[in-house]
């Protein structure tokens, strides 16, 4: 979570090196450069990273003493006093504490207890228990001391990323670094779906030919008469376009140019920067633009038709209302540029790009026109009158090539409240049927019993699993709707959501869901546990429960629990749905893409979410089965000693069966879903057809 903004920012301070070094190397090549700029940015990137490898440092050599350290009869090992040094202890307090500890222990005879996971020191406890008191305080500064530490990196990197995005902003194209949300890229690049290639660019292949070649116009020279005469086309394409061709080519061609070989005209603008960046950008604007117009144009504003005129009616009110809000930005722009009308994914936006700057390196958004105002688009017919321009360009729109680059609609309806808690209850309970024969396996092998002989025998007990699992599946779905809900800015219960999720908030929503989930699934995990350690029924245990530590004592454990369930949420309904969709456009054509995407989705998913929250579960277990703390007080104590007294693999004991369990339950669930949502789809849309078709009879009746 906190190396994420790291990562961002590793990124940027690379792209500055990179322009750092054009800057100093070879001034030419960077005209409008700004060097106070970037070497600002890079003294600040270096900053963050300083900060956050110190950080990252402190930990590592935090958790390496805390698993070699407090071993009877042993000292401190030398990471933990250069810890204790940055801290102001000093290595003399450090030794004294270890000498006191040791002291007590050899008066009281005891060693430090060896305890399995799952067991409870239940002897001379108020004697270990001080032992361990006098130990604790350590970890919980040493805790405290790790955490702000990251902290202070996590901060610094949100406020610089803040500040980066202000001042990116407006730069010079061939200059611009990415504005980065500070936690954009927490599972980017590999799976962010705002990191894919817009529709609108040409497929991202790498080039076979050496040189970029100037392509054909759409239509002749004449077409846009009398809005653009056959000269400036004449001119603009064959004189400027062209050459923004050759002086490319020709930079490509030069040896510290040569690693973009082979590479396509995006992937070199979404790389480079300076010169190339500027002449690879005009080729691709300009293979853009001419594209925009239409042929034969009308004497009056071409409107919209089709999706993009309802988009431009949602979003700017009206045709008139947008156009000139685009008019505007066009004259307002100061110098050569671009004026593009994008889609962000939610809703259209005007950008105004300076110079050569184009949408290509923004992850998520889609050029869908563009309006070239350099002088040179212009001044044959129009003289300096940009305004001229403008409004003739209004009259020969390509609107047919505005509605194909917009991204494919989504086909599937959203589920309500009651249709998620349906859904998620039938999710649980065919993932649990289908893992039933794996959860015998493991019952079997963990017990040394025999594995059973017949087929029916590997289901024996599925309905109880069933009616313990399918409840929390239900519970999960449901509240990762309603979270769903909240986010898009509607009531939890509506039937619909008001808009559609970017990547962070669907994991957001997911998260929350776990959480709560988490929370809730508490006492019912606590007694299960209690109740095998025990040996009483479900009532006594809950009397005990009660009594002995109070309502409050049922949710013991829930903050592991809270944190281990909203991983896997996080994992079921974030991550599957997120690397499914990208392996599909991956597998788009293919025979049997679908399924091969959900299956690959849910296993890199399951995988992830199993590794991470098998250490958590076995953590929440021995937290749970220790109700009066004798051993494990909290997760980051219980979580050092595992690893001190067991070994880190002790953590990920089982894992195995749990893994193919967390993969069944993310394809199960996730498939599920997305076909429960297609089916709404195609019955909304028969219903919507009945209904058109008897009002048109009613129409010819009356
Ligand atoms: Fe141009």
């Amino acid at each position: 979570f906190f190396s994420s903004p790291a990562m961002s920012h590793t990124r940027l301070a690379l792209q500055v090196d990179e322009c750092t070094t054009y800057q100093t190397t070879t001034p030419s090549f960077a005209p409008n450069y700004n060097s106070h700029h970037a070497y600002r940015t890079c003294t600040s990137a270096s900053a963050f990273l300083a900060v956050n490898v110190v950080a990252c440092g402190f930990f590592l050599v935090g958790l390496v003493a805390k698993t070699s350290e407090h071993r009877p009869g042993q000292h401190l090992y030398a990471p933990t006093v250069v810890v204790r040094g940055v801290q102001s202890h000093g290595p003399s307090t450090i030794y004294a504490k270890q000498a006191a500890v040791d002291k007590f222990l050899k008066r009281e005879s005891l060693e430090m207890p060896k305890i399995p996971p799952y067991g409870i020191m239940s002897q001379r406890k108020d004697e270990v228990g001080a032992a361990h008191g006098a130990l604790h305080w350590r970890i919980q500064t040493d805790s405290i001391f790790l955490g702000v530490c990251s902290i202070v990196g996590a901060t610094v990197s949100f406020i610089w990323a803040r500040s980066q995005k202000r001042t990116h902003q407006h730069s010079t194209a061939g200059h611009v670094l990415k504005p980065i949300e500070p936690f954009e890229n927490i599972f980017a690049p590999s799976w962010n779906a705002s990191a894919q290639p817009t529709l609108a660019m040409a497929a991202i292949a790498e080039r076979e030919e050496e040189a970029f070649t100037l392509p054909e116009l759409p239509w002749n020279k004449g077409d846009l008469v009398p809005h653009m005469s056959a000269e400036t086309v004449e001119y603009h394409h064959g004189k400027h376009h062209q050459a923004y061709v050759t002086k490319l080519n020709e930079l490509l061609s030069r040896p510290e140019n040569a690693h973009w070989k082979g590479k396509s005209l995006e992937q070199i603008i979404q790389g480079s920067t300076g010169a190339v960046y500027n002449q690879a950008s005009q080729v691709w604007n300009h293979n853009f633009y001419w594209k925009c117009m239409a042929p034969n144009p009308s004497s009056t504003p071409n409107p919209p038709t089709g999706k993009i005129a309802e988009l431009i009616e949602r979003d700017f009110g009206s045709f008139e209302e947008f156009k000139a809000a685009f008019t505007a930005a066009c004259l307002g722009h100061f110098g050569s540029g671009w004026v593009w009308l994008n889609y962000d994914g939610h809703k259209l936006q005007i950008y105004e790009g300076h110079d050569a700057e184009n949408p290509v390196k923004d992850d998520g958004i889609t050029p869908l026109l563009v309006l070239d105002i350099w002088e040179h688009a212009y001044y044959i017919d129009q003289g300096n009158a940009r305004a001229a321009h403008i409004d003739a360009w209004w009259n020969m729109v390509n609107w047919d090539f505005a509605n194909a680059n917009l991204p494919a609609q989504r086909r599937s309806a959203q589920l309500t409240a009651v249709e998620d808690l349906a859904v998620g209850g039938v999710s649980g309970s065919v993932a649990l049927v289908l893992a039933m024969p794996l959860l015998t396996l493991k019952f079997c092998v963990q017990s040394g019993q025999a594995l059973p002989r017949y087929p029916l025998d590997w289901y024996r007990g599925v309905l109880v699993q069933c009616a313990s699992a399918a409840p929390v599946a239900a519970f999960q779905m449901l509240a990762n709707g309603m979270m769903m809900r909240i986010l898009s800015g509607t009531s939890p219960l509506s039937p619909k959501l008001k808009r559609q999720l970017r990547n962070r908030e669907r994991i957001l929503a997911a998260a929350s869901a776990g959480v709560l989930s988490g929370i809730l699934y508490t006492p019912v995990d606590l007694l299960t546990i209690q109740q095998q350690r025990l040996g009483k029924d479900l009532v006594g245990c809950f009397h005990h429960i009660l009594q002995e530590h109070g309502p409050l004592g049922l949710l013991h454990g829930a903050i592991a629990m809270s944190l281990r369930e909203s991983i896997f949420v996080m994992g079921m309904f974030g991550l599957t749905p997120m690397v499914t969709e990208r392996l599909m456009k991956k597998f788009k054509g293919k025979q049997n893409g679908e399924m091969l995407s959900k299956l690959i989705g849910s296993a890199i998913s399951g995988v992830i979410a199993s590794v991470i929250t098998h250490p958590i579960d076995t953590l929440k277990t021995c937290l749970q089965a220790d109700m009066y703390g004798e051993v494990y007080q909290n997760i980051v104590q219980a979580l050092f000693k595992l690893i001190r007294e067991q070994g880190f693999a002790s953590l990920f004991q089982g894992i195995l069966p749990r893994t193919c369990m967390c993969i069944l339950a993310f394809f199960v669930t996730t498939t599920l879903k997305a076909k429960s949502e297609q089916y709404k789809f195609v019955l909304q849309q028969r219903e919507q057809r009945r209904k058109r078709k008897q009002s048109a009879t009613l129409a010819i009746q009356g």
